[in-house]
């Protein structure tokens, strides 16, 4: 691939302070959710701030979901910093998705969850045209898909999977052809072409090939269908997880997937990515740092990761009130056991020996961390760690129940490994980070 360096941005979710987010109802949604709507538009400036000051790159990409739910005052502020960033040399280039344009764009005051003005698919090419669409090299009106030109020798594919005419994760085949077009186009004009996509195209943990909206319909086909058109690298978001993936067509050629954490919730990072001219390509990740606000004295990764942590247990422990008759009971039981068990009580019940220290962990913060650390990459616990043990143990006792499970998820495709999924989730075997990262390209 030739040279060229730039910073990825995703899933911003912006959102107008001033269409208000507190009260009652606001305490209340926020709950369950991991990203910040309050914080999020000093987040955008401070990380724009310091973007607009690297001299090294003056390439920015945001593939999507930029607004928090295609609030129209969310866009217009949100344009605004990227007209800024413009100003002072950079050249962005974005993708929209369907946190765009959707049906709930919301503000909360007191007690109340006040429905303010959307965006529909067709406005938000007025808002972006001048962020990669009107400059494109090829434009596809009915997504806003479309294939620019970066540098001198690199040219960018964005896929957009997730318009209001192919909604959550679709490129059909009309889409592919067009892009088949483009990516025979940029080969005769001696270009390479790396993608964006707002969906990931391979999923980013084992266990999210099963979550239908976690990665892109028919990942297999995409990722060979650009693989074998010569592209080798998708940079995508959505998923607000900090991944790295690689994966080989049947004719063997590579696809690596790098997708990005949102930016203005735990984990909150961002990439700067350069291929140098010996078509290394260097992945790095930043975090969000400090962005001029008062967090009550926490660190700025303390307060994304409390916030989210806080989420994934609300979450966990509102699926267990739900339900009726005698799913209810034994839920309640569940609940019992995640709000007070520990790992020890656990090992007891089943008859499982574990490690002493692990004895001690609350069952309610493990899942908390455990959630954390899916979405941060690089989780640690690999083969012969205590935890993979004793996860390893307990999926062994219930193995009868999996052997069941197993047959209904792969759906009469692939025949599905579901304890080697949740393993090799729970532990990075792949032999590169997912924050920094190296690879030599074709
Ligand atoms: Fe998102
Ligand atoms: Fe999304």
């Amino acid at each position: 691939m030739n040279k060229v360096s730039f910073y990825l941005v995703t899933d911003t979710h912006y959102f107008e302070r001033s269409l208000g987010a507190e009260g009652a109802a606001f305490e209340n949604y926020t709950r369950c959710e991991q990203y910040f709507l309050r914080e999020s538009s000093s987040i955008v400036s401070a990380v724009f701030d310091r973007i607009a000051q690297d001299q090294e790159t003056d390439i920015i990409i945001l593939p999507g979901d930029l607004s928090k739910n295609g609030e129209k005052e969310s866009h217009k502020s949100f344009v605004k910093e990227l007209y800024k960033l413009k100003e002072k040399g950079k050249k962005i280039f974005v993708l929209t998705a369907g946190h765009d344009y959707n049906e709930y764009s919301r503000a909360y005051k007191d007690d109340m969850r006040i429905d303010v003005e959307g965006t529909s698919f067709d406005e938000l090419y007025e808002f972006y045209k001048d962020f990669g669409y009107s400059e494109a090299v090829a434009f596809h009106q009915r997504t806003h898909s479309y294939m620019a030109q970066i540098t001198d020798g690199v040219r960018m594919l964005a896929i957009n999977c997730d318009s209001f005419n192919n909604p959550k994760g679709t490129m059909d085949e009309e889409l592919m052809a067009w892009s088949k077009v483009q990516l025979d186009k940029a080969k005769e004009d001696n270009c390479s072409v790396f993608a964006i996509c707002h969906y990931p195209i391979i999923p980013g943990v084992p266990v999210f090939d099963l979550v239908g909206d976690a990665k892109i319909k028919d990942w297999r086909t995409v990722a060979s269908f650009l693989a074998d058109n010569g592209v080798e690298l998708a940079l995508t978001g959505h998923m607000h997880i900090q991944s790295i993936n690689e994966f080989y067509s049947e004719k063997g050629n590579r696809l690596i997937d790098i997708c990005t954490s949102c930016l203005v919730g735990s984990p909150a990072k961002y990439r700067k990515i350069t291929v140098d001219d010996t078509s290394t390509l260097k992945v790095e990740t930043i975090d969000v740092g400090d962005f001029g606000m008062d967090l009550g004295g926490l660190e700025s990764q303390e307060y994304f990761d409390r916030q989210f942590r806080r989420a994934i247990i609300n979450r966990v422990c509102d699926a267990l009130r739900s339900g009726d008759g005698i799913s209810k009971y034994f839920k309640k039981l569940g609940l019992s056991f995640v709000e007070n068990g520990t790992f020890g009580n656990l090992s007891n019940l089943l008859l499982l020996k574990i490690d002493k220290e692990l004895a001690k962990i609350r069952i309610i913060d493990f899942i908390g961390e455990v959630g954390i650390g899916i979405f941060k990459g690089d989780m640690p616990y690999v083969k012969g760690t205590a935890v993979y043990n004793a996860i390893s143990s307990v999926l062994k006792r219930f193995s009868f129940v999996i052997k069941r499970v197993e047959p209904k998820l792969s759906k009469g495709g692939d025949k599905i490994d579901l304890e080697k999924m949740l393993l090799d989730t729970i532990g990075n075997n792949k032999g590169f980070s997912d924050n920094d990262a190296e690879f030599k390209l074709r």
